[in-house]
């Protein structure tokens, strides 16, 4: 997605900013950021129903399914033919989609899949323009638990619009369209806005109905999007919330393009972020190291606490960061990141974190546990981080 295409529509955001108003509902679902996986990072167009079902298998096996990864979500190239009535049919790589929800649920998990407010989807499929009520009712009909909705094929339409007001608003009427389609079907569903940030989207993601919504262009596996994505978080906490959450892009733990610091990396910042967690790899062949990553409990924990606030840098120093995340339990997690390339030795002020006198500290990447007065030497490998829970 070229995501320059829509930026001309940034001076939208101070008209937005006078009109947003707080959270409204939806707030039920996606209390916590939403775990699971989506297909794009590792198979992009090559998915099949028994892809998705070999997944699900995986998340249960693999022992994702009880660390808290629910969602196994269907992105875009599922879709078939529209019939005479205008229904929307999977195509032949999927004969039978209510029974991949079936099966899917079957294992304890929840199906989620993708469409645009637009005519075609990102991959030239069939969008939901002018069949946004007839898509959701089919969806809930099926049993689906997750939308995860790609502005994509609305781009023609919103450069043609006449000025950059009117662009936006025809963005938010799309995506307010299919939130009422969603409610009117029924079930709940978990509704993924995907717009690439455009528009500071997170200042109204909520009024339109959105659990959750991309802050940004695509990631991939390579360690300089992952980081220029991540580290360009530093901001947006507090738009993010319980049942409505800044949206980083899915995790590509296990894909192979960084190495286990980078990777470490990764996760440690989504889960300082509170970003939904969806794992983008293959989880049919998971090495032993890329599991323990993904279930690491404590890492979780970091993600998923119940006080729901994303996490803030709190300081640069060259390429050194400090990010933290405020906990339920009175705790904060604390990132200690080094964006060299090189290892690095880090002096961390306690004080200046809002700690003083003795503090207990878990590193949770390295499972020890330790007892800081003061300050503390962190020697931080190149691209790696140090991740503590403090007390
Ligand atoms: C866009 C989205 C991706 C993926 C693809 C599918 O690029 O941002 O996450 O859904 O479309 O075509």
């Amino acid at each position: 997605m070229n995501v320059r295409l829509l930026t001309w529509c940034a001076p939208a955001v101070a008209l937005i900013a006078l009109t947003a108003s707080p959270a409204p509902a939806a707030a039920q679902i996606a209390a916590t950021p939403p775990m699971g996986w989506n297909s794009w990072n590792h198979f992009h167009r090559n998915i099949s129903d028994q892809i998705v079902r070999a997944q699900a298998d995986a998340m249960v096996s693999s022992g994702m399914r009880d660390a808290g990864y629910v969602y196994v979500n269907i992105d875009d190239t599922w879709q078939g033919d529209r019939d005479a009535q205008g229904i929307i049919h999977p195509n032949s790589k999927f004969p039978d989609m209510k029974a991949l929800a079936d099966y899917v649920h079957s294992k304890g998990l929840k199906l989620g899949i993708y469409s645009s407010p637009g005519a075609k989807t990102c991959a030239g499929y069939e969008g939901s323009l002018g069949h946004e009520q007839q898509d959701a009712d089919t969806y809930a009909q099926w049993g689906i638990d997750y939308l995860k909705y790609d502005l994509c094929g609305l781009r023609t339409q919103l450069q043609a619009a006449p000025s950059p007001e009117a662009a936006h608003q025809m963005m938010v009427d799309a995506y307010t369209k299919m939130r009422d389609a969603l409610k009117k079907a029924g079930r709940p569903i978990v509704y993924s806005l995907c717009q690439y940030g455009n528009d500071a989207v997170w200042r109204w993601g909520t009024d339109v109905g959105g659990n959750l919504w991309r802050t940004t262009g695509d990631i991939n596996d390579h360690y300089n999007r992952m980081e220029e994505i991540g580290f360009s978080q530093a901001g947006l906490a507090r738009f993010a919330g319980p049942g409505h959450w800044n949206d980083p892009d899915m995790l590509e733990v296990g894909n192979g393009g960084m190495n286990a610091d980078e990777y470490r990396t990764h996760m440690s910042l989504w889960v300082i972020l509170a970003a939904p967690l969806l794992a983008g790899n293959d989880l049919s062949t998971m090495t032993p190291e890329t599991i323990a990553m993904l279930t690491n409990r404590d890492v979780i924990a970091i993600d998923q606490d119940r006080l729901g606030r994303q996490g803030d840098r709190v300081y640069a120093e060259g390429p050194i960061e400090v990010w933290a995340k405020p906990l339920a339990d009175g705790s904060k997690a604390i990132g200690i990141f080094n964006r060299h390339p090189r290892p690095m030795a880090e002096t961390v002020d306690f004080g200046r974190l809002g700690f003083h006198g003795t503090v207990h500290a878990r590193d949770v990447w390295d499972a020890k546990d330790l007892t800081i007065s003061g300050s503390q030497t962190f020697t931080i490998p190149g691209h790696g981080v140090v991740l503590l829970r403090v007390k």
